[in-house]
């Protein structure tokens, strides 16, 4: 949270005590990080090999040198895995939540959806790759969420020429911002474009006024990821237990989308369903 903070103050250690605390956090992150590659590629030169992402990292050839990546380049790949990953699903997970706190109907119709892919499981057997695949409405409630709460407000690009755009030009080398949320949020794309409407992406609706994960070489590599995590989490939080705001809570847009409090719920076991 600290690092992520850090992106968006002045970036002077001196002026700015956001940017202060986003370079320590960011150092202890790296640090820890840092005793864990260094022990797993001692456990490697011991022959000990595993099949995960780090043995894939010291097995890469990194720009085809046959030097490979160091551990420094290792754990910079991995704190931007981790700032990129993390925060932005488990935000994405808070709002999606107080959605759907606020918005009744489509809680009841989330639940419907869970409680019949729940039924139709044994005790032992968790979800598969068939149930992601029959969840369309939470498709819908996670579409509206990255919609109206778009925590990546927008994407910074270099124009390779110049760009001829609506009669204007703009001239190759300059820095665009693509402000993804003033599309999202665009009446003339979205009706009622600030309204929690999950029932909206029910019809087709065109993709291109739609892009959460950014576009284009660069787009979010974890896109597909976020949404089987937002899936499952939701399906366990709803199969399980109900619950209810422990306090008021407002969304913020600035420095970055998320509940002013976290949206701290208090939670109650579900009694009505078969216990795991
Ligand atoms: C709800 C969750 C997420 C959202 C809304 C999101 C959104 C974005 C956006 C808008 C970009 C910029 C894309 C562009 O420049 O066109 C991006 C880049 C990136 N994301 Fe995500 N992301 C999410 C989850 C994840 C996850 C789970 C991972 C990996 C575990 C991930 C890894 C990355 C990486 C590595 C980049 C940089 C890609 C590049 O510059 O080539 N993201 N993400």
């Amino acid at each position: 949270m600290r690092v992520i903070e850090g992106f968006f103050c002045i970036p002077n250690p001196i002026l700015s005590i956001t940017y202060r605390r986003a370079i320590q956090a960011r150092k202890r992150v790296a640090e820890a990080l840092s005793l864990v590659v260094r022990e797993r590629r001692m456990e490697r030169e011991r022959g000990i090999t595993k099949n995960d992402m780090l043995a894939a990292l010291f097995e890469s050839d990194g720009d085809g040198s046959g030097i490979g990546f160091s551990d420094d380049e290792i754990v910079d790949f991995l704190v931007s895995l981790l700032v990129a990953g993390y925060d932005t699903t488990s935000t994405t997970i808070t709002l999606a939540v107080k959605f759907l706190t606020d918005t009744p109907l489509a809680l009841a119709q989330l639940k419907q959806e869970h409680d019949e892919i729940w039924a139709k499981k044994t005790a032992s057997v968790s979800l598969e790759w068939e149930d992601y695949k029959s969840m369309p409405f939470t498709q819908c409630v996670i579409n509206e969420t990255l919609r109206v709460s778009n925590i990546i407000s927008g994407v910074f690009r270099r124009t390779m020429t110049d760009v001829d755009i609506k009669g204007y030009t703009i001239p190759k080398g300059s820095k665009v911002f693509t402000s993804l949320r003033a599309v999202h949020l665009d009446q003339e794309n979205f009706k009622d474009a600030r309204v929690f409407n999950p029932w909206r992406w029910q019809k087709p609706l065109d993709s291109s006024n739609f892009m959460p994960f950014g576009g284009g070489p660069r787009r979010c590599p974890g896109h597909e990821l976020a949404r089987v995590a937002l899936s499952v989490f939701l399906h366990h939080l709803v199969t399980r237990f109900s619950w209810e705001p422990a306090e008021e809570d407002k969304l913020v847009f600035f420095p970055t989308t998320r509940t002013q409090k976290r949206y701290p719920i208090i939670v109650q076991r579900r009694s009505c369903v078969k216990t795991r």
